[in-house]
This record gives structure tokens, sequence and C-alpha cells, in this order.
């Protein structure tokens, strides 16, 4: 087996006990041996053209090099709204921007959620959409719904359903799989530029 995998992660919440951010920190002790996760920060500046000229705002450059250094990505979100929460989109913004640079694409992705009744379906239906506009590709299966967190998170932050913790390390195996197949072959990104 190649060297160890490096995954960037980040969570569509600020919330200082984030069940998303908690989702990053199990996928993580759930990874198997050959990876590893950083978890990137995305409390950035509201995207505005005007901030594009160089240099970047610190925090924007310190992301967009932190997902352009990763073999893969993983992304927790919550649903706001029936989509997924102003500071993700915000952080796909700078993943955008400035061009020609695309950190992200042509990089393997999973995604998951924990929210309210439906587990963020809806908010994973449209962040693997906005996903397509960053040439990032997206893991179909297994999907990782954590539904009513409030319920299956303790205080002490454990997730306390044993088959959602099943998922998410099957997700992490999947991951692994499929970033070292694309590693095999010619990067995406590469042949696709702006
Ligand atoms: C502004 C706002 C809108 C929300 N909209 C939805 C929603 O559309 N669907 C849903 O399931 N939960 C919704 N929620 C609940 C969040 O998904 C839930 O609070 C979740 O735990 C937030 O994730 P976090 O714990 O990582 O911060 C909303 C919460 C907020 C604050």
């Amino acid at each position: 087996m190649n060297e160890q995998l490096h995954i960037a992660g980040f969570a569509g919440s600020l919330r200082s006990q984030s069940y998303n951010r908690r989702l990053l920190e199990i996928a993580a002790e759930l990874m198997p041996p050959g990876m590893r996760l950083e978890i990137l920060d995305i409390d950035l500046p509201m995207y505005n053209p005007d901030l594009e000229s160089q240099p970047l705002p610190e925090p924007v450059r310190r992301f967009r090099e932190g997902v352009a250094r990763a073999d893969g990505l993983l992304i927790a979100t919550p649903e706001y709204n029936h989509s997924i929460p102003a500071v993700l989109k915000n952080a796909l913004e700078w993943l955008s921007r400035p061009l020609p640079d695309l950190p992200a694409s042509g990089k393997l992705a999973a995604i998951m959620g924990a929210g309210g009744r439906v587990g963020t379906a809806r908010a994973q239906t449209h962040l693997r959409q906005i996903a397509h506009s960053l040439n990032m590709l997206v893991l179909s299966r297994p999907e990782v719904l954590i539904a009513n967190a409030s319920a299956v998170f303790d205080e002490q932050g454990r997730l306390l359903d044993e088959a959602a913790l099943g998922f998410i390390h099957q997700q992490m195996v999947a991951l692994e799989a499929g970033v070292r197949f694309l590693q095999t072959r010619q990067s995406i990104g590469e042949m696709i530029r702006f």
C-alpha cells in the first residue's frame, strides 16, 4: 500500500458544540490506518470579488491550501432551511475563486451530515450539485445521514447509534479505496482547466 492518505475535512457549522464537527472527529477515529484527517477551519470572510486581488485573506489562503494538498475530502453538513448553511456555501465559493486554481477539482469527497428529521438529506443533495460545479467527485454510497442529532449524541459528544457508526466506517473505507483508485489514473483536475 502507498503512503498514508491525507484527507481534509470541514464542517458547515461554526457552533462550538456542533454535531457535524463531532461527526468529522468520529470519522477520524473510524478511518482505516491508511488515512489521516486534518480538520480545516471555514470561519472565512464572506466571499467578495473585491477580495480576490492578492494577497488573499489569510484564513482563505490557509483553507484553499489545506484543500489543495489533500488527497481527498470529507464534508459534514448541517441542513439549514432545506439546504446547506451559508458558512459552507461561502467556503465553497472560496474554492471556486480566484480562477484558474480550483483546489478541489478532481478530488474525491465523502459527504455526511447530522440534522433534524430527514438527517440532512436535502442539504446533501444540494451539496452534491454544488460540488459538481467545482469539478469534485462525490462518493454516492454509503450515505451517512444522522437524523434527530440531539437524540443520538450524548452530552459527551458520543454517537450512540451503532448502525450510523457502521456507515461512517464503511464510508471511510470507500473513500480510501476511491482515492487510491483515482491516484492510479491521470488527475481529472489536470485535464479540466477554465
Ligand atoms: C437557521 C437554521 C435552519 C435550520 N433548518 C433546518 C432544516 O431545514 N432541516 C433540518 O433538518 N434542520 C434544520 N435546522 C436544524 C439543524 O440542522 C440542527 O440544529 C443541526 O444540529 C445543526 O448542526 P450543528 O450541530 O453541526 O451545528 C436548522 C437550524 C438552524 C439554526
